[in-house]
């Protein structure tokens, strides 16, 4: 791990490149609309920690009124743990004996969730938690249209829970019923009907649950695209968005109900680079590619400098053509870039930089950064 690329107080000019940005008054106010918003709705708000990988981002998440945090990760519910976090849910499916016994570990220092589709996967958590004389909280995940996890909806999600009722260690809990394609869907009207779906789905399961005598206190789900939806359900009891913290470029790529363009929250999130190079006709080369931005979802856009347009990466290289811009890039000179996907972006980085009005306020490790097992 690198030393932070910058030290606080710092004005924006003087952090080295390629550093990860937050504005922090943008990202205080995506916070704190969310935890509001949930909290105006009645559910609990569960930040998904796969976006930020950081215990300094949950605990600000908590701190505003989130309940607890989404992992997808044994590691990264570790990293979380170690920074204070007490009440975690992996929103994903761990089968290996040695990841369940890692997590069995964390749940004598904190309230563990786990999600099932298989009644092997619930034999083995049971004798992990059994083990380490635990109890791990276990959620049923339901397919309600992602085609991922997770087992139909209806009398197969009954008789799993049923499973984990039974099971030492375990204890049902309720439903994980998140619709990822839903996200995205670039209509409002889409993502209302893919949702409409969903909600459907888990009704289904909570009468099928009825029907075996258990019921979920729990019903999990949603993301940054969709979360109004399933708030305003009155069947969801938490939401898991994550990006809303960031908002990338794929998010302003979505439309907003009226066919608007999407704009719950705002960019708080960028990658700063520095101009290596004007040697080219009609453009200039940054510092950062590849390694320090993600592409499979676009792109990232320059930001704050007109006539600046970003044509293409390798790996350490950013190639940006200038169109007749009045404002023409000298060597050194420092370029703000908004990621086209938040998540593997951050996960290419130690630091978040915490500016405000163009200061350098906080540094934050990226502690759960790389943690895939
Ligand atoms: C299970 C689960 N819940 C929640 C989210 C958060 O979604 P978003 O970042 O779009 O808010 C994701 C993202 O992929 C996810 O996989």
């Amino acid at each position: 791990m690198q030393d932070p690329p910058s030290e606080v107080g710092c004005a924006l000019d003087e952090i080295d490149t390629p550093a990860l940005i937050l504005d922090l008054d943008a990202f205080d106010r995506n916070v704190a609309k969310m935890a509001s918003y949930a909290a105006f709705a009645g559910v609990g708000l569960r930040a998904h920690a796969k976006t930020h990988k950081s215990s300094a981002v949950a605990r600000r998440q908590i701190a505003a009124g989130a309940v607890g945090q989404c992992v997808q990760k044994v590691g990264e519910a570790e990293a979380l743990v170690s920074g204070g976090i007490r009440d975690v849910l992996v929103s994903n499916q761990v089968v290996a004996a040695t990841k369940l016994d890692r997590l069995a570990a964390l749940a004598s220092q904190a309230q563990i969730g786990l999600c099932f589709d298989d009644p092997e996967q619930v034999i083995a958590a049971s004798r992990a938690a059994s083990r380490a004389g635990v109890v791990i909280n276990g959620l049923v995940e339901i397919d309600v249209g992602m085609a991922r996890c997770g087992v139909p909806p209806g009398r197969a999600g009954a008789d799993l829970a049923k499973r984990i009722a039974d099971a030492p260690g375990l204890r049902f809990e309720g439903l994980q019923a998140y619709h990822g394609r839903a996200q995205h869907l670039p209509a409002a009207p889409e993502r209302e009907a893919a949702i409409r779906g969903a909600i459907r789905a888990v009704q289904q399961t909570q009468e099928a649950l009825a029907a075996a005598g258990l019921s979920a206190s729990t019903v999990s789900g949603a993301g940054t695209g969709t979360f109004r939806i399933e708030a305003e359900s009155g069947v969801y009891t938490e939401l898991q968005a994550g990006s809303y913290a960031f908002m990338d470029l794929e998010y302003a790529g979505i439309s907003g109900p009226d066919g608007t363009p999407f704009a719950e929250f705002e960019h708080s999130l960028f990658v700063l680079s520095a101009v290596i190079s004007v040697a080219g006709a009609g453009w200039c080369v940054v510092d950062a590619g590849l390694k320090s931005f993600s592409g499979e979802k676009g792109p990232p856009r320059v930001h704050g400098r007109e006539g600046y347009e970003f044509l293409g990466m390798s790996d350490e290289h950013g190639k940006i053509a200038m169109l007749d811009t009045a404002d023409p890039p000298r060597l050194g000179d420092k370029v703000m870039l908004i990621p086209g996907h938040c998540d593997p972006t951050i996960n290419l980085h130690d630091w978040y930089v915490g500016v405000r009005s163009g200061v350098v306020h906080e540094l934050w490790r990226i502690d759960a950064r790389g943690a895939s097992r």
